[in-house]
């Protein structure tokens, strides 16, 4: 059946996620794969797709496209789709919840508390030192801020507070690390370096100061270590198909889950890519291949 690259939609991360859909789009038609872009920001976009389509790549990122919405109703036109479904996409999307499910399992993720009106900034800060603060549901670290005093706490949660839910994580000193999943397996693992105060927006996709290491220089042991956590963190989540998760390690070598996203970013300068060009898959190769693990 004829298949359509979802791209746009209305989240913070819109322009990143027309990057992606180009650039996935544009890798199935170098093989000769007929494809149409469908910006999910146009109302209507579900009945065109209805008539016409019998598969999606789903390149949307945020909420309103990676977080269970166009899934569902993506199951209801009875479309099939790549990535997660409907509820690991959703779960996915809140860090917050995440982290509540990983704490339950036991998998390590760094210490956190939910930021409301009422918080006491100055016992937070007291408890945890320094903070990451974050809405729970955005990506790309749009409403993200370091604190490290009751001022500057209550300021970052002022701020966060316009993308919604707001939590403080603590704030892990060490590297950061990500692993792309692909089908089933954990793709070579990427060393994320930033003279930034954190891999923040700016230093994900307008810098050329940002460097990226793969392979990572980790032990093969400790690569392992890092593989199977992210993993667990994927399938505990019930994620399918491909993601990406992104992990804090400290400087005693222990890892901490930050969070899954569940439609990672594809453009050509993406991590994804990176990781699955180590393991030998281009990015013809890599579409094709999150194509073939679709879910019905
Ligand atoms: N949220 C961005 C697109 C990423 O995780 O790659
Ligand atoms: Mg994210």
């Amino acid at each position: 059946g004829k298949l359509a690259v979802l791209y746009g939609g209305r989240s913070a991360e819109r322009e990143i996620s027309l990057k992606s859909g180009a650039a996935v789009a544009a890798a199935f038609e170098r093989q000769g794969i007929a494809v149409e872009k469908i910006d999910v920001a146009n109302d209507g976009w579900m009945q065109g797709l209805k008539a016409d389509f019998t598969q999606v790549f789903i390149a949307l990122h945020g909420p309103g496209g990676e977080d269970g919405t166009v899934q569902g109703a993506l199951e209801c036109l009875g479309v099939k789709y790549t990535g997660s479904g409907v509820l690991a996409s959703a779960l996915a999307m809140d860090k917050f919840r995440c982290k509540l499910l990983w704490l339950g399992l036991g998998l390590s993720t760094p210490k956190f508390i939910e930021l409301t009106a009422g918080s006491d900034w100055a016992a937070i800060i007291a408890d945890m030192g320094s903070v990451i603060v974050k809405p729970a549901c955005e990506g790309s670290s749009i409403g993200m801020a370091r604190a490290e005093t009751a001022q500057e706490l209550e300021a970052a949660w002022q701020n966060a507070q316009a993308y919604g839910r707001v939590f403080a994580e603590q704030w892990v000193v060490g590297s950061e690390y990500t692993v792309a999943i692909l089908n089933g397996k954990a793709l070579p693992a990427i060393k994320l370096e930033t003279d930034a105060a954190f891999y923040d927006f700016n230093a994900k996709y307008l810098s050329n100061e940002t460097r990226y290491l793969c392979p990572c220089g980790l032990s093969a042991a400790e690569e392992l270590e890092l593989s199977e956590l992210a993993l667990a963190a994927f399938n505990s989540l019930g994620c399918q198909g491909w993601g990406r998760v992104d992990v804090m390690r400290d400087s005693d070598g222990r890892f901490y889950l930050l969070e899954v996203n569940t439609v990672p970013g594809m453009t050509d300068h993406s991590l994804v890519p990176m990781a699955a060009k180590q393991a030998g898959l281009d990015f013809e190769q890599l579409v094709k291949a999150i194509l073939a693990g679709s879910i019905s």
